[in-house]
């Protein structure tokens, strides 16, 4: 069952897609059926995927990770960080070598979700 805001991935092409409209019973790219991310919260690795959330004077700061920078290198970088609230979603679209953090106007108790997606390792929340 599609949900709204689920992330979707074509293994061919790459492809990710968020829904903004529960409609279609299967997502299909590429002639096949798009795969559902599944949103990890547990990272065991050294390199940390986990969204960590600052308060800031304007809203919050969330960087990708907490102590230590997640790689923004070509082949392996975080392409993009959500906020989502109860009745919007903000989204900051990185690139290879910008920092893996980004600021939001909105306050840090009315977020229901931080989360981003790592182009190797996927999608993660906290
Ligand atoms: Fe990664």
């Amino acid at each position: 069952m599609i949900k709204l805001r689920d992330v979707y991935y074509c293994e061919i092409c790459g492809n990710v897609v968020e829904i903004l409209n529960e409609g279609s019973p299967a997502l299909v790219c590429c002639g096949q059926d798009m795969v559902f991310l599944e949103v990890q919260t547990q990272d065991s690795s050294t390199e940390k995927h986990v969204p960590y959330i600052e308060e800031t004077a304007t809203g919050v700061l969330v960087k990708i990770g907490q102590n230590q920078d997640h790689p923004m290198l070509e082949k392996h970088y975080i392409k993009f960080i959500e906020v989502l609230t109860k009745d919007k979603v903000f989204r900051a679209e990185l690139q290879p070598e910008m920092k893996p953090e980004a600021e939001f106007p909105v306050k840090k108790d009315e977020i229901l979700m931080a989360r981003e997606w790592c182009n190797l390792h996927g999608l993660w929340k906290s």
